[in-house]
């Protein structure tokens, strides 16, 4: 799938989303997340993080900037890392903090406010955009990669039926 748009009426269809994610998910997959404050980017990690099987709390990583989960696919641990980059104050911050090589192969990488990681940042798989619309959310999903189109190949969501 090249491009994805949907409406999300209220936050059970952006749990959906966040469930039909967590089915697309592969090693080595970096998404990233925009949209304003409160437009649903850690309710949606939140969901996928639930639905890919991590039990407890999935908070907003804003002080720590990043936190890690395990979670099982296709019978194997995989390392899924939620960043929250709001408040990083500069590049020398990720880069020392050891955050560029979370990026790898291994690990999946979801990051809030990631305009605030550049120019370090490494790029994204995939570009999700998340906009307030009327009582509800616009989504847009943007594949960026070979593995972007992959998992947005695997995505079976349909919020309106
Ligand atoms: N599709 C939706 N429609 C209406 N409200 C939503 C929807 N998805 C999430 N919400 C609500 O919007 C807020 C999003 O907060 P949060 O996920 O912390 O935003 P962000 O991480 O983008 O700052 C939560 O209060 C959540 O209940
Ligand atoms: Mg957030």
């Amino acid at each position: 799938m090249q491009h994805f748009t949907a409406y999300l009426p209220d936050e059970d269809a952006t749990a959906a989303l966040g469930a039909a994610l967590a089915r697309t998910l592969a090693p080595g997959l970096v998404i990233y997340l925009h949209g304003d404050l409160g437009a649903g980017k850690t309710a949606l990690t939140r969901a996928l993080l639930h639905a890919a099987g991590h039990v407890g709390k999935v908070k907003s990583p804003t002080y720590t900037l990043s936190e890690p989960y395990q979670v099982m696919l296709a019978g194997r641990p995989v390392q899924v890392i939620h960043f929250d980059l709001y408040r990083m104050s500069s590049p020398e911050e990720f880069l020392d903090a050891g955050f560029r090589e979370d990026f790898n192969q291994e690990n999946i990488c979801i990051v809030e406010w990631p305009e605030k990681g550049e120019p370090v940042l490494p790029p994204p798989d995939v570009n999700v955009f998340l906009r307030v619309s009327g009582r509800g959310r616009e989504v847009e999903l943007q594949p960026l990669s070979q593995l972007g189109l992959l998992c947005l190949d695997r995505l079976t969501f349909a919020p309106n039926l």
